[in-house]
């Protein structure tokens, strides 16, 4: 498979400017008091790879020009608000008691731990609003029942996420299986993952489209993938590269990949589950920018 070398990252850093500015246009949109408003910036505005709003619109690349693109847009809103929802929470001294985030102080830390907490709920409402919303719509607004599927999947995704915390607090410190510890990943970050496809994936396809259940597919490798590499990253690369603490997993005793199977077998678990991301993806003709993005995350060193 493709490595670092040959990964275009335009696609990337063109998914990193589009959502900058349409989470700036819908923070915008809300009134908050302080010292929350300045928190929320905090926690959504600075860094960050945006990995999942450039899924959404990856997809959306299937079908080039779609007329519900603005409903996209939302979706990729909302699933970064989500995600950074899950940020903040997961920083909290109370889960991992983590100081450093993108680079940056964790939430926090710099405004105390009831505005992180609140920060967090507020984020988690404001995505589904923006979805409800007609945000970056031009003239006509999308379908209702599109609407709603968008909101199912992300809230199903949002406490599937919720789910995986309770159960990756619990490992902390425990032997555990393979299949429990697919269980917490699966949860914790591969459902918001593959919620950011699925969401755009029924923006722009009818119901049975067959592209559908090949996409679900997709994102069900690509999203355990994800934390794979994530615990692999925690234990190979260095705090100032990840911008968070590196080494933290293994000195709370976290249940992950790396632990359970060695780095090397994590690695090529790793590899193996984005080989079935890319053969998922053979079904499509043009589907150049899920390729793009899937190879980043192979050779991701962040
Ligand atoms: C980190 O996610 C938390 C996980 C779910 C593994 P990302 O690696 O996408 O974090 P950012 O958004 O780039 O900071
Ligand atoms: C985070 O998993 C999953 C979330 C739902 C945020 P981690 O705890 O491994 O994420 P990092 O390493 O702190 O980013
Ligand atoms: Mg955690
Ligand atoms: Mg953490
Ligand atoms: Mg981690």
């Amino acid at each position: 498979m493709t490595l670092a070398a040959d990964v275009n990252t335009e696609i990337l850093k063109n998914a990193q400017q589009q959502i900058q500015q349409d989470l700036s246009t819908a923070l915008a949109a809300f009134s908050l008091p302080e010292p929350l408003k300045s928190a929320v910036h905090h926690t959504v505005m600075l860094g960050g790879k945006r990995v999942r709003p450039a899924l959404c619109y990856a997809t959306a690349e299937l079908k080039p020009n779609h007329p519900n693109f603005a409903a996209v847009r939302r979706a990729a809103v909302a699933v970064e608000l989500i995600h950074c929802y899950s940020l903040a929470h997961d920083d909290l001294p109370c889960m991992d008691n983590d100081l450093l985030r993108r680079g940056q102080p964790t939430c926090h830390v710099k405004y105390g731990e009831d505005t992180a907490l609140l920060a967090g709920d507020i984020l988690q409402s404001m995505a589904f609003e923006v979805l409800g919303s007609r945000l970056f719509d031009t003239q006509q607004s999308v379908d209702a029942g599109i609407v709603l599927r968008q909101m199912q999947i992300l809230a199903t995704s949002s406490s599937k996420m919720v789910c995986g915390q309770v159960l990756d607090l619990q490992a902390e410190g425990k032997s555990i299986d393979q299949t429990q510890l697919e269980s917490i990943h699966r949860n914790k970050t591969g459902a918001l993952i593959q919620a950011a496809i699925m969401m755009s994936a029924v923006t722009i396809f009818e119901g049975r489209d067959p592209a559908i259940p090949q996409l679900r597919q997709y994102g069900q490798a690509i999203g355990l993938a994800f934390q794979v590499q994530d615990d692999i990253l925690d234990v190979v690369s260095d705090t100032q590269t990840l911008g968070k603490t590196a080494g933290k997993d293994e000195q709370v005793e976290k249940s992950t990949y790396p632990a359970l199977m060695g780095l090397d077998n994590a690695k090529s678990y790793a590899q193996q589950l984005h080989d079935q991301a890319f053969a998922a993806l053979e079904y499509f003709e043009n589907a150049h920018e899920l390729h793009q993005i899937s190879q980043f995350l192979l050779a991701r060193k962040s």
